[in-house]
């Protein structure tokens, strides 16, 4: 093998084995530089007769050549190599399964709501809706609250900067009860209504949440009695809970706007806590005053009202131990009712 062959393949061999193009870059220059091994041979031809001059040149040349050929393809390949590598990186696989956004579902809460709407209806009870921002008089005065309760402090009751047109400050309603009186305000008796919606007190503990649900009843006309509401609701609960034999217990108590009052517990007839009695709702046959807020006369009209907590309701339908995982928005929890 002569010298320029040995010299060609050295450079293929070189070229071929640089792993980039900066270090072809550098076999380059061995080569091809200034002072490569070639312009090193060129540089000694001014030494030779013009005769050994032309087929030496020539030879030389041709060797050139070949071996700008090895770089000019070796570049070519490094460039497709690194464009390939660059495809290949930003690639994007259009078979791939598309991200689905899931199905959400409805809060357990909500479930509750949604299911005493439905049991309420179909015995003849309307569904209404109000406001959550209240006046002391519909959430206070018109319930019979006297004006020193403990209720109205500040320490119970979210108070607004903005007040009503009497100068008293709006707040946001503490129970449903308002809804009675705004109810029966704008209807004629018989009266049959359920108002379920949010309340707010400043409470926040594992059974108290400043805000939280509720559902008000009330049922006026000219003889609705106690017993009445010993029937509606007992049927209300056995149908919630699905427990025909659950018992229930009347406990005298006080509220304000109810005379008598009660307190509703049931137990019941099977499952986990069956056989403890359980606090389930406030209840009572409507005051006369409130009556005769209401714009009625108590001698004519009276009936019954109560108002239950929703996520006491859903804490006992499912067995859940802490009211704040009601709020906290796990889907490890929330998936459980999907
Ligand atoms: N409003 C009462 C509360 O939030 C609950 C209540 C008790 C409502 C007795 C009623 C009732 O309608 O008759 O604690």
């Amino acid at each position: 093998m002569s010298e320029l062959d040995r010299l060609v393949s050295e450079a293929r061999i070189a070229f071929e084995g640089a792993p980039d193009s900066p270090s072809l870059e550098d076999a380059k220059a061995r080569f091809l530089g200034k002072a490569g091994a070639l312009t090193e041979l060129l540089k000694g031809l001014g030494a030779l007769d013009p005769e050994e001059k032309r087929t030496r040149g020539a030879e030389i040349n041709r060797a050139k050549s070949l071996i700008e050929e090895c770089l000019s393809n070796r570049r070519d390949a490094l460039a497709q190599a690194q464009l390939n590598a660059k495809l290949a990186s930003e690639s994007i696989d259009v078979t791939l399964p598309g991200r689905s956004l899931g199905a959400g579902s409805i809060h357990p809460v909500i479930q509750t709501w949604r299911r005493i709407e439905e049991i309420f209806s179909s015995i003849g009870f309307e569904v209404a809706d109000g406001p959550e921002v209240e006046t002391d008089w519909m959430n206070f005065t018109a319930l019979n609250n006297p004006e020193n309760h403990p209720a109205r402090s500040m320490q119970d009751t979210f108070y607004l900067e903005k007040t009503d047109s009497t100068g008293l400050p709006l707040l946001l309603r503490t129970h449903t009860s308002p809804m009675q009186v705004r109810y029966a305000k704008t209807h004629a008796p018989p009266i049959k209504v359920i108002a379920p919606g949010r309340t707010y007190r400043v409470d926040s503990d594992a059974t108290h949440s400043p805000m939280f649900h509720q559902v008000e009843g009330l049922w006026l006309g000219e003889d609705v009695s106690f017993a009445d509401l010993k029937g509606v609701y007992h049927d209300f609960l056995s149908r919630f809970f699905e427990d025909d034999q659950l018992d229930l217990r009347f406990r005298p108590s006080f509220f304000p706007f109810t005379e008598p009052s009660a307190e509703i517990d049931m137990r019941f007839s099977s499952g986990p806590l069956k056989g403890r009695w359980l606090e389930i709702s406030g209840a009572g046959q409507v005051h006369p005053t409130v009556i005769r807020n209401f714009g009625f006369d108590p001698e004519k009209v009276i009936g019954f009202a109560f108002g239950s907590g929703l996520e006491r309701l859903t804490m006992l339908r499912y067995g859940i131990g802490d009211l704040r995982l009601f709020f906290e928005n796990d889907l490890r929890f929330l998936r459980q009712f999907a």
